[in-house]
């Protein structure tokens, strides 16, 4: 190997032996034997630790995309893809999305334990106490464009929100201080949300009304207007959007949490953190996926809805397009959120008596995937964005609004993470790399290029 950096690929492992024991992992490279630690969490995942490996034995491990690699332990939320199973806190996804409010599992997920009636009403209270924004904030929305994407919006308004708070630019200050800023930016969310919305639609904002519940206050603000003296949110639709955001409340180590823990252990503070997380949701791949979803169903309902012609372009390889809402990076079973989800959309779209004819073409891609060996083989099944589009349509939400749904029920999650990041004072991440550009070369004058 030289002076080059070595590296071991766990996935093509060749000249290398790694035999696992109880406590401790067996490595063998260019014929020397190395310990190495094991891990077991407490579900029985086992974890090799090879935070020495390269003082030890000079390789790094490459695994590029993260996909087998754990870059913290976590105590929030447990995923077994291979089984479908998801819970926050030891509590199952079914139950809580059956059982809970949005709020409760907001608080489980930074406390570590369900409420108490008297924990619950302070903390709903002082969440109530912080949901107007400061009259500052407004004036961004001249700045952006019109039509531009409320995502964008969304991002900017989180990082400017963060500068109305000077002294919360610091994450090492006390608990009760970080306490305040997760409860600002819980209350204060909803409301830019709705601002978005409303701005975006040239009507005037509605402000937060404290006597409502999170969720009530959110549709409040986002579909009462100025001049209708009463507007009372159907509860199918607050129920419908309470257990959407439970559903997407928390997902350990994903795309954008882990932004929000990368960015956090810089000592960025809470809100540039989170703002980090809402772009890296942004893409398609990620959150993005539940706008893609809706626009795909609707351009085939367009073609005339020859579902099987799509799944076909979805298996060629000379063709870009891919089945959005379909497949997940762990979920190699079911992803048990969108069985709540379609489940959901169904009761949602009766009781509001909506007829959808997306829905039916969804259910038409589903059933067609699910029988084809191309998805069958790589375990692809519908992920949480596939139905939820559908209900947030429903409800009357624009197709590029739904990221945003996303964001608003994730946001506890990403909280927590930073708040666990933060409280284990984890490093700074700061990843590896193997090398493979030039070798060291010498410099020539232009005119002897
Ligand atoms: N349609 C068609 N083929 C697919 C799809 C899909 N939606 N997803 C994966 N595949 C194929 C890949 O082409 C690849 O095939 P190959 O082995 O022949 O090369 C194989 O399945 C494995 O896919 P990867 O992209 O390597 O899997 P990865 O774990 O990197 O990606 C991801 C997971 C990004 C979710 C992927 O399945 C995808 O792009 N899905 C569509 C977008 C989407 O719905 N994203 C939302 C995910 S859920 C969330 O973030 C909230």
């Amino acid at each position: 190997m030289g002076n080059h950096q070595s590296l071991i690929s766990f996935a093509q492992l060749k000249h290398t032996l790694i035999i696992l024991m109880a406590d401790n992992a067996k490595i063998i490279l260019e014929g020397n034997e190395y310990e190495l630690p094991v891990f077991t969490g407490s579900e029985g995942e086992k974890a090799i630790d090879i935070s020495d490996l390269r003082a030890k034995t000079g390789y790094i491990t490459l695994d590029i995309g993260y996909k087998n690699t754990g870059a913290t332990t976590s105590g929030i939320t447990f995923l077994d893809g291979e089984e479908g199973i998801l819970r926050h806190r030891g509590y199952s996804i079914e139950d809580l999305a059956a059982k809970a409010s949005f709020l409760e599992v907001a608080y489980l997920l930074l406390n570590g334990e369900l409420p108490t009636r008297q924990q619950f009403d302070d903390f709903d209270n002082a969440i109530r106490e912080h949901t107007l924004v400061n009259e500052g904030l407004e004036g961004m929305f001249k700045a952006f464009p019109t039509g531009s994407h409320p995502m964008g919006q969304l991002n900017s308004m989180i990082s400017a929100l963060g500068l109305f708070y000077p002294k919360s630019l610091n994450p090492n200050r006390p608990e009760d201080a970080i306490n305040r800023t997760v409860l600002r930016l819980l209350a204060k969310m909803p409301t830019i949300c709705a601002m978005i919305y409303k701005k975006r639609s040239g009507h005037p904002i509605i402000y937060p009304k404290n006597n409502l519940d999170y969720v009530s206050n959110y549709l409040n603000m986002t579909f009462a207007q100025v001049t209708m003296d009463h507007y009372q949110p159907d509860p199918v639709i607050v129920d419908a959007m309470n257990k959407l955001l439970i559903l997407h409340a928390d997902h350990e180590q994903n795309c954008s949490a882990s932004t929000v823990r990368m960015v956090g252990s810089s000592q960025s503070n809470l809100y540039s953190s989170i703002a980090a997380g809402i772009a890296a949701l942004w893409g398609p791949l990620h959150g993005g996926a539940n706008q893609e979803v809706l626009e795909m169903l609707e351009l085939i309902r367009q073609d005339g809805g020859d579902v099987q012609k799509w799944v076909n372009k979805a298996k060629d390889k000379n063709d870009n397009f891919r089945l959005m809402g379909f497949g997940h990076r762990v979920y190699k079973n079911f992803d048990p959120r969108a069985k709540i989800i379609k489940k959901t959309c169904d009761d949602v779209l009766n009781k509001l008596g909506v007829h959808d004819p997306v829905l039916e073409i969804a259910k038409k891609l589903e059933e067609t995937a699910l029988t084809d060996p191309y998805f069958v083989e790589r375990k692809l099944y519908p992920n949480v964005d596939f139905y939820s589009g559908i209900i947030y349509r429903a409800i009357g939400f624009p197709t590029d609004f739904f990221t945003v749904l996303f964001a608003l029920g994730r946001l506890p999650g990403w909280i927590s993470q930073w708040q666990e990041m933060r409280r284990e004072k984890q490093p700074i991440a700061r990843p590896r790399q193997i090398y493979t550009g030039e070798v060291p070369r010498n410099f020539k004058f232009m005119q002897d290029r």
